[in-house]
């Protein structure tokens, strides 16, 4: 769920030139940006998908690490069902995920002006330098029903991985990072 390619530098700085990136979209709008994205990284190795991540055409065992960033919280719960076990057949045994997901913090001290900083002032930001008017919009409304990673890690070990929960930035931010067992 690559988007326009926003976590590419830190995945190529990490995989080098001789590593293989297989980002996948489902979004035709989406790939045709991260394919200009593409242009910027000669000499690495970057395939764009455009289709689902929920069930993609990568072959079994293929991949040694797994990352989506900020594509969980749209998702209903049979869905992440299905993504923690894409995630398990694509990955190689001793293979690792990491996922990552705005989210509310539980402190509510924290969690009320976050929860208006997304609600309000994000979308007119958005409206501001993006001229339109529906982007980020739902951003508030998805991340108040999703409330954080830890409430769908059920599903990643229901789907034979091992899992642990992450708070990034009190809460702001949380994520899943876990392996296939060998
Ligand atoms: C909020 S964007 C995040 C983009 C990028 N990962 C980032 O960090 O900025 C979510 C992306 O997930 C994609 N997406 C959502 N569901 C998907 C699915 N089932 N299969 C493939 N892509 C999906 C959307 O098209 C969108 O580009």
């Amino acid at each position: 769920m690559t988007g326009m390619g926003e976590a590419w530098p830190y995945i190529l700085a990490d995989i080098g030139p001789s590593g293989q990136l297989t980002a996948i979209d489902f979004c035709p709008a989406m790939t045709r940006v991260a394919e200009k994205q593409h242009a910027q990284w000669p000499g690495y190795n970057i395939e764009l998908r455009t289709e689902n991540a929920l069930h993609c055409s990568l072959p079994d065992r293929c991949a040694d690490a797994v990352t989506a960033t900020f594509a969980l919280k749209t998702f209903l719960k049979p869905q992440i069902e299905q993504f923690a076990a894409e995630i398990r057949r694509v990955l190689r045994p001793g293979g690792v995920f990491s996922l990552i997901e705005v989210s509310l913090p539980t402190d509510p001290l924290l969690r009320a002006p976050y929860l208006f900083y997304l609600k309000n002032v994000i979308p007119r930001l958005g409206k501001a330098f993006l001229g339109d008017p529906d982007s980020y919009q739902m951003l508030g409304v998805y991340t108040e029903a999703f409330k954080n990673c830890r409430l769908v890690m059920d599903c990643f070990e229901r789907a034979g991985l091992q899992v642990r929960h992450v708070n990034y930035f009190g809460g702001c931010a949380s994520g899943l990072v876990g392996k296939k067992p060998l």
